[in-house]
């Protein structure tokens, strides 16, 4: 078991947080780490385990499953992608940012710091605003794709190449333009970006719920690599938490 504490995690959202990594770790250690956290004064704990808990063992911790996180992988010998993608055009600042911030939100609609009624609202569309914004300067992307409709942004991807992995970020088409393959056009043009950065692989993180991710980036050749149970521990009362869903 591996247990820290998460310094951009606490400083964004303004108290400790830390991630319990279980590796197999028993229920009384499991119990143990999470008493020491609470000592310690950590308000809200990530804990990751490879396989769910026993709902009794969630219970005792008070631990609510936020994500079933699946990783999708592909090797570098089926990144080349013959597929077409008129609608997509690599980011240019002239683009309206506003709108390429809605579509960055929507990314995050199934990740664990929306679907956690107790996590912030707006600490949620803050978080990945910024990871937009850190994308389009680069810090933390290396390309960002967008596909228009008319001239306007309707669809965006974020790659990054880290080490020999190629990594998607971000990736969300407008509400009004699903269902004509744009999501399938902008992840065929991140495939054809890997390739050309000859990268051994390339990896995608997504929500087992979020059906329609999980069909894009099958159909676009991806396969299951490694799924997790993500869980919080809301270990001190947020003054600034949602109503229960
Ligand atoms: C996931 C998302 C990008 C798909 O975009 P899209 O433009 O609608 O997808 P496409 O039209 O290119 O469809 C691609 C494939 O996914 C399938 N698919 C798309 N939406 C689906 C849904 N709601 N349910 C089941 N399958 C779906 C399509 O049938 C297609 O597969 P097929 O070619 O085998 O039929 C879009 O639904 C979205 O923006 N969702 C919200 C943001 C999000 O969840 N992003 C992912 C973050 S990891």
């Amino acid at each position: 078991m591996k247990v820290e504490s998460l310094e951009w995690d606490s400083q964004f959202l303004g108290a400790p947080v830390s991630r319990i990594v279980a590796e197999g770790a028993s229920r009384r250690e499991l119990a143990e780490a999470v008493a020491r956290l609470r000592a310690a004064g950590v308000r809200l704990a990530y804990l990751f385990a490879d396989s769910p808990l026993a709902p009794a063992d969630a219970d005792a911790l008070q631990a609510r499953l936020v994500d079933r996180k699946v990783t999708y992988r592909m090797e570098a010998d089926g990144l080349p992608s013959t597929h077409p993608w008129p609608a997509v055009t690599p980011y240019v600042p002239a683009m309206p940012q506003a709108e390429l911030e809605r579509l960055a939100i929507e990314s995050g609609k199934y990740s664990r710091f929306h679907v956690d009624p107790r996590f912030p609202e707006d600490k949620f569309v803050a978080l990945y605003v910024q990871w937009l914004r850190k994308s389009l300067t680069g810090e933390i992307a290396d390309a960002v794709l967008v596909a228009t409709d008319a001239g306007r942004p309707v669809g965006l991807v974020t790659m990054a190449q880290s080490g020999p992995a190629g990594k998607i970020g971000l990736v969300a088409v407008d509400e009004a333009c699903r269902g004509r393959g744009l999501g399938r056009q902008l992840v065929e043009a991140a495939r054809q970006w890997f390739a050309s950065r000859q990268v051994s692989h390339a990896e995608v993180v997504t929500q087992q719920d979020n059906v329609a991710a999980c069909r894009l980036y099958e159909t676009c050749g991806f396969r299951v690599h490694a799924v997790q149970s993500v869980y919080h521990l809301w270990l001190a009362t947020p003054s600034t938490s949602r109503p229960e869903a």
